[in-house]
């Protein structure tokens, strides 16, 4: 197994495999079972370290540490000598001295996992850099989409929404082709990076013409917050053509299932009676991140005990 995830390219197909057929059996241990806790990490230490934000990412890298029995710091910026301008090197050092086998870092700059992985001598996870990747959370959708579809290969995935900022649909583009899925992007022409002819996907700009062919759609939260600029003309407008509301549910097959990463803006890119059909797995989304992580860092950190 890899010793760092910091990118969804990281990742075979073997490796993602076995990650989430490792997620699997963890899944039914605790369910079937009923194992709440596994000793396989007693004595390592997983540090959480957030620069940014959290609320699903950060709950479940911790209940995955404990669960395996691991000792947990979760750390975040705010409250921390960060803000007296301790920079992200000495931080890491500073936990490293504190014995840490596994850092879990989201931050605000793209590429700061990769920086902490030459610092550092334990294994660094990718929990969300900038704009650029969220490997685990590209590993929880492809579990979600395996349970609810019986398989990954050749299924017809959309993305749809806000892809210029969105570090999930860059990680989901890059597993997804591991795995063989056929990825579609839907966007306004403005919310599309540059160099996206070279992404493994197909691009569209007429969200109903490709609601009829998808067996997942993933619906994007618009990130205002990394948004400097005007991308479109108003909330309402965006909303109107590539928000996915109950009218445009009905030009899905029945067995398509719809996704989103989370936190959403209901009413903007999902109405909440999408939200909380029985189509969409958002909150099998938070379950299985769960056991995903547990399988990521047992695999990392435990798997030879
Ligand atoms: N999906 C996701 O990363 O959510 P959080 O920002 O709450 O961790």
């Amino acid at each position: 197994m890899i010793r760092h995830l910091l990118s969804a390219s990281d990742l075979t197909h073997e490796d993602a495999t076995l990650i989430l057929d490792t997620a699997d059996r963890l899944a039914g241990q605790s369910e079937v079972a009923a194992v709440k806790k596994f000793p396989t990490l007693r004595g390592r230490t997983v540090v959480n370290l957030f620069y940014e934000d959290s609320t699903r990412t950060r709950t479940s890298f911790e209940l995955a540490a404990k669960r395996l029995s691991a000792d947990v710091i979760t750390f975040s910026a705010k409250g921390s000598s960060v803000s007296k301008g301790e920079s992200l090197k000495d931080t890491a050092w500073t936990l490293e001295a504190m014995g840490a086998d596994a850092v879990v870092i989201r931050h605000h700059a793209s590429g700061a996992p990769h920086r902490l992985a030459g610092w550092i001598k334990g294994s660094v996870v990718n929990a969300g850099d900038g704009t650029h990747e969220h490997p685990t959370q590209a590993l929880l959708d492809a579990y979600t989409m395996r349970q609810r579809m019986g398989r990954i290969e050749d299924l017809r995935v959309t993305i749809v929404g806000d892809i210029i900022h969105s570090r999930v649909a860059r990680s989901n583009v890059l597993l997804l082709a591991t795995l063989g899925a056929h990825v579609t992007l839907v966007a306004p022409p403005t919310l599309l990076p540059v160099g996206i002819e070279t992404w493994p996907v197909e691009v569209s700009y007429d969200l109903d013409s490709v609601l009829p062919k998808s067996d997942v759609v993933m619906m994007l939260r618009v990130q205002r917050e990394r948004m400097g600029a005007a991308y479109f003309p108003s909330t309402r407008e965006y909303s109107r053509r590539y928000g996915l509301d109950r009218d445009r549910v009905r030009l899905l097959t029945d067995d398509a299932i719809v996704m989103h990463p989370g936190p959403m803006n209901r009413g903007v890119e999902i109405a909440a009676e999408v939200a909380d059909s029985k189509r969409s797995t958002i909150v099998d989304q938070v379950t299985n991140g769960v056991s995903v992580r547990m399988a990521l860092l047992y695999l990392m950190l435990g798997s030879d005990q």
